[in-house]
């Protein structure tokens, strides 16, 4: 038997329908906020990544699928979004379109990771990018939708932690003084740390070894040393968010795995995951579309890991999407087939789910299939009754059931779900 690659997934019925519904919901909210969709390759020059998440990064360093196509050019499968949108914006140049250009995605990405819960090598992601505004009230903006969002699936335990990264001449500075404090200590850090120490010391303030964060928890943070422009900015984002009732905590010692950004940066964690499950991580990065060849556009934007949202949805949103009304059509012959058919198109007009029995099946084994794939009711389509326009609808939780006209067996179908609601 062949296996599927590890760390991919099938994702199958009825979990499916889940993230059809969570991307349905993302296009209506995220649309809302005006972000069209945009669809971009999967596949990106290496150097794409190489020059925008950070040549020190571990995403870069180590999780990249990379490999030489047959004319030998470097080919990598995007492990994020973002990259390639600054791609698209310079190379379409969208820069010429009304400012700012607000864009959303969704859909595969690609690092190879350590596996571990919540942690897959083929993820997707959910993001919005908004270009050409600097100002804090884009940061907002991208919060609230995203705060919009995560509402409309239903949470109300997910938390959204902010810090300020400051400017990239902040960072050096900053990366300066944690060395110096850490200095007395250096050989104390974990073997990972003492590798960060050179290649990416920013990195140290992510560790989850405990002697480290203890060391951590001793430096100056990162807020304090920033810029007073970097200061008022995000403080102007947390009093934007105040303003519309968006509760944000400061996380003093949150820097991002990836070396775009600058003041603005976020995540969101729920309590069932924990706080190193991320669901959702984001922040602002004004130098990528420059550093990258294009001119100087700010952006801001977040992207959400959909495997692990799908992970926490509420009950409630899981139980709306997979209780979804069913209703099983049962022709009895060949010479009622086309009126089942018909039948399944009228009742799916009215977001019934409503397959045909297509297999043969007797009455009596129709029923049992019939229960078996949760059909609420089944509509028996026998040629006698056919023969006065009409059809036998069972109502399978009562076991009662009613000759009804073809033509008002939508109408009654949605009925027997609606007082199923009621009860
Ligand atoms: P990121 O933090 O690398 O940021 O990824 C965003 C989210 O993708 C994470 O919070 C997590 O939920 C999900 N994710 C990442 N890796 C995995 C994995 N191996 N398995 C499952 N889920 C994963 C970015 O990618 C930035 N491009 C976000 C952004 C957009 N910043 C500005 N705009």
């Amino acid at each position: 038997m062949i296996r599927k690659v590890k760390g991919t997934r099938d994702i199958l019925p009825p979990e499916s329908r889940l993230w059809v519904e969570v991307e349905a919901v993302a296009h209506r909210v995220f649309g809302g906020f005006g972000y069209d969709e945009i669809r971009l390759p999967l596949l990106e020059p290496t150097e794409l990544f190489v020059r925008s998440v950070g040549e020190d990064t571990d995403i870069v360093g180590k999780e990249m699928y990379t490999f030489a196509d047959r004319k030998g050019r470097s080919l990598t499968l995007r492990p994020e979004g973002t990259a390639g949108v600054a791609r698209a914006f310079i190379e379409n140049g969208l820069g010429q379109r009304p400012q700012p250009v607000r864009l959303r995605y969704l859909g595969p990405m690609f690092r190879y990771e350590k596996m571990q819960r919540g942690r897959y090598r083929q993820f997707s992601q959910i993001g919005i990018e908004l270009l050409g505004a600097a100002t804090p009230l884009a940061d907002v903006e991208v919060i609230a939708a995203l705060h919009s969002f995560l509402a409309s699936l239903g949470f109300d335990d997910l938390v959204i932690v902010l810090n300020n990264l400051g400017d990239p001449e902040d960072r050096q500075r900053f990366i300066d003084l944690l060395k110096t404090e850490l200095a007395p200590h250096r050989d104390e850090l974990c073997t990972d740390c003492q590798r960060r120490w050179d290649t990416n010391p920013l990195r140290i303030l992510d560790c989850k070894v405990a002697r480290c964060r203890e060391l951590i928890a001793e430096t100056t943070p990162v807020a304090d040393v920033v810029s007073d422009e970097a200061h008022d900015h995000v403080e102007e984002v947390e009093a934007g968010l105040a303003a519309l009732d968006i509760p944000v905590r400061r996380a003093p010692r949150l820097v991002r795995g990836l070396d775009y950004y600058m003041r603005t940066v976020f995540e969101v964690v729920s309590p069932k995951l924990g706080e190193d499950t991320v669901i959702c991580g984001g922040g602002r990065y004004d130098r990528l579309i420059s550093d990258l060849g294009g001119a100087r556009v700010p952006g801001t934007g977040f992207a959400i890991g959909e495997d692990r949202l799908v992970e926490v949805l509420p009950e409630s949103f899981r139980r709306r999407v997979l209780e979804r009304p069913v209703v099983a059509v049962l022709p009895l012959g060949a010479a009622v087939a086309a009126t089942g058919l018909r039948l399944t198109r009228s009742l799916a007009d009215r977001g019934i789910s409503a397959p045909t029995e297509v297999t043969g099946r007797s009455l009596k084994a129709g029923l049992k299939w019939a229960g078996k794939i949760g059909a609420r009711a089944a509509v028996i389509v026998g040629e006698s009754e056919l023969a006065d326009d009409a059809v036998i609808v069972r109502d399978l939780d009562r076991g009662e059931q009613e000759t009804v006209k073809l033509s008002e067996v939508p109408e009654y179908v949605v009925g027997l779900f609606q007082d199923a609601e009621k009860e």
